[in-house]
């Protein structure tokens, strides 16, 4: 008999060492490893120390050596172009290696960084796959970011190249790479050596308007076309893979560092065990490569399954229409399809009875995924009644790499229960804590903690900062790694997650930090303090939404100044902040220390029951922006 789910995570969590070199005997390695975990470091743990490999050779090479050349890897689907593009394995592996020869011979070798900021296209998967084969260190930067985000990536992770392309496509307009990085690179300290640019038609910028005497930028293709092939680099397993930032409490963004051995093997145990995608499967899923989910999903997780892995450049509607998933399914024949439950609601608001579907036969679809942010009752219901397969949410984090908890469908479908991202996954031991760290019971919500050891291809640390890795995650509860989440297991040991503790806001499954858009509120001259709160918002999950107090003194309107703000943010943090909504008020509540009380106000603006501390400073601040506390779009 199949094992269960029940038995799986008994497993894990009785001999974690025994399990996870199991789990790696799937992978190719240089050398096995013969130890799972080096606790010498403890409470920072390394999975597989003495084992060597490249990943890019697990997700290319290793197919192709078992006579799968031929399969298909990735299917390029652009809805703003209209084209088709398919990659077999052999065609994947050899552009790979040769613009893994443009690195090596830009002088990028094991451990230096690049820095890749690319819309989605083909060439995502080659940069990051030719980084890996190489053991340079990618750090993929989403293209909703504005220069000055791109340029503190710049500073903290010093790349020795930027890899782009000329421009991205969004459905209402073409976005200008080319300038953006010029911005970035001048506002960074650090030097970038060489810009690699892939060219796409339609852009006003060209490749030689720029170009220093510090910075060198160049043709994708030109050096390709007389570049030779670079063979695949065994590195350690703990050799960083990547580094992916992310938005914390403060504005300073946080370089998540993910292992090479711990996620090969994390990518493939995911794939079979929770996705049930393996050689054969197509999986699309529909989110960005700049995002966790993108680097884990769409890129390394179905390569090393030696699944087909599908590329869209679009959007859930608009692209032309809510039928663009289905579209989707239909073309590629996807069993596996995956992304976040905004995307399922923006389609439900453009066609409530989901009536395009009857255009397309999806039958091949087996299961659909989503993560990122919660996913309401009502949109699960919806889904799971129109597309007649299991609704799977899981709940995870950038810092976890892949699922926390999920029906791991390649175990046992699990019963599935609505506002739940069912059960943790063999590997994870999710514990509820109270404040002070003790477990609470059944059914009462708490702090989401998972006791350490964290499984393989889980966060390492943060880039050259040990110590903000430990002050971040693993002081709050000895012992424990805190996700930041609030939430309860239930009876049957079913998670429910509720929210996060702190100040990152879930906007579109986009994970923003409410921090920095302060600091960038703030720093406006008519702006004495101000409050960022993540509000509930029907489509989007979250909406920033910002209170300012002005200087005594200062006489502008709210409607110039929301303006200025909202476009200051733009130009600081990106468009991808959705930062529309400014009220000026007379006071911010706040606790005799000096804490501006964010949740009251929260809770205040979802319309919820709310409790107003006892540490409160002036308590009629709060009856005062009572009226200010209503949505206005
Ligand atoms: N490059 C540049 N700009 C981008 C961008 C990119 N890659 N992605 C988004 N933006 C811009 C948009 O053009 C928009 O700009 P605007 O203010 O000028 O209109 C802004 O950022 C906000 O974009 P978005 O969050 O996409 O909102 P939207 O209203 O355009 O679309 C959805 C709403 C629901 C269709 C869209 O958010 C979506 O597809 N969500 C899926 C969620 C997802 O993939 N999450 C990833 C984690 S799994
Ligand atoms: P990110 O790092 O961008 O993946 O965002 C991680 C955060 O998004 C988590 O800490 C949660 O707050 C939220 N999140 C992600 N997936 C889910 C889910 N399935 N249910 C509830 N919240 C989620």
């Amino acid at each position: 008999m199949a094992p269960t789910y029940a038995q799986r995570f008994a497993e894990a969590a009785s001999d974690p060492a025994a399990f996870w070199l199991k789990a790696a005997e799937d992978i190719e390695w240089a050398i096995k490893p013969s130890t799972a975990l080096d606790e010498s470091r403890a409470p920072i743990y390394a999975w597989f120390p003495d084992g060597t490999l490249n990943v890019c050779r697990n997700a290319l090479d290793r197919h192709v050596a078992a006579g799968r050349g031929e399969s298909t890897a990735l299917i390029y689907d652009s809805a703003v172009l209209n084209i088709q593009e398919r990659y077999s394995y052999n065609q994947l592996l050899a552009k790979v290696e040769l613009f893994a020869g443009v690195l090596r011979d830009a002088g990028i070798g094991v451990g230096d960084r690049v820095l890749i900021y690319l819309p989605m296209i083909p060439q995502a998967h080659i940069a990051m796959l030719a980084c890996a084969r190489i053991g340079a260190v990618h750090t993929v930067v989403f293209g909703g970011f504005a220069p000055k985000e791109l340029a503190s990536r710049i500073d903290d992770a010093a790349p020795l190249a930027i890899l782009t392309a000329t421009g991205g496509i969004e459905p209402s307009r073409r976005i200008e790479y080319l300038p953006a990085v010029d911005e970035a690179i001048n506002l960074a300290s650090h030097k970038v050596p060489t810009v690699i640019v892939a060219h796409r038609d339609g852009f006003a910028h060209e490749l030689s308007d720029y170009g220093s005497t510090e910075t060198t930028w160049q043709d994708w293709d030109e050096l390709v076309a007389v570049a030779t092939p670079a063979a695949a680099v065994a590195v350690p397993a703990t050799h960083p893979l990547y580094i992916l930032y992310t938005s914390g409490t403060t504005g300073a963004p946080k370089g998540v560092v993910r292992d090479s051995g711990g996620y090969a093997v994390a990518m493939d145990y995911s794939m079979t065990n929770i996705y049930g995608v393996g050689p054969g499967s197509t999986m699309l899923t529909a989110s960005d490569v700049g995002w966790v989910v993108g680097h884990s999903y769409i890129v390394y997780g179905p390569l090393i399954a030696g699944a087909t892995t599908v590329l869209y450049e679009g959007k859930p509607v608009g692209t032309p229409d809510a039928g663009a998933f289905w579209r989707l399914i239909q073309d590629h024949q996807v069993d596996t399809f995956f992304t976040a439950p905004t995307a399922l609601r923006a389609i439900r608001k453009a066609d409530p009875e989901a009536e395009l579907l009857e255009g397309y036969d999806i039958s091949s679809l087996k299961n659909f995924f989503v993560a990122g942010e919660r996913l309401d009752p009502d949109t699960y219901h919806w889904a799971g009644a129109k597309l007649g397969v299991p609704v799977v949410d899981n709940w995870w984090q950038t810092e976890t790499g892949w699922p926390i908890a999920s029906s791991p469908v390649g175990i046992e479908n699990m019963i599935l229960k609505a506002g739940s991202p069912s059960v943790p996954v063999p590997g994870y031991d999710v514990r509820i804590l109270d404040g002070l760290g003790e477990a609470v019971p059944a059914g009462e919500e708490g702090n989401i903690a998972i006791k350490l050891p964290l499984p393989p291809g889980t966060l390492a640390t943060l880039w050259g900062n040990d110590q903000r890795f430990i002050e971040t995650y693993l002081q709050h509860f000895p012992g424990h790694y805190a996700t930041g989440d609030s939430g309860y297991l239930d009876e049957d040991g079913y998670l429910f997650v509720m929210g996060r503790t702190d100040d990152v806001i879930n906007v579109s499954g986009h994970r923003l930090s409410t921090g920095a858009m302060e600091q960038v509120l703030g720093s406006h001259q008519a702006v004495a303090e101000c409050a960022v709160i993540g509000v509930a918002d029907e489509l989007k999950g979250q909406r920033p939404s910002g209170y300012v107090v002005l200087k005594s003194g200062v006489q502008i309107s709210e409607e110039v100044l929301a303006k200025e703000l909202v476009s200051m943010v733009r130009a600081h943090i990106g468009p991808v902040a959705d930062f529309r909504e400014v009220r000026i008020v007379a006071a911010l509540p706040k606790t005799r220390s000096g804490k501006i009380l964010r949740k009251t106000m929260r809770q205040i603006a979802d319309g919820k029951p709310y409790t107003v501390p006892s540490t409160i400073e002036d308590p009629n601040v709060i009856d005062e922006l009572l009226p200010f506390l209503r949505p206005t779009r």
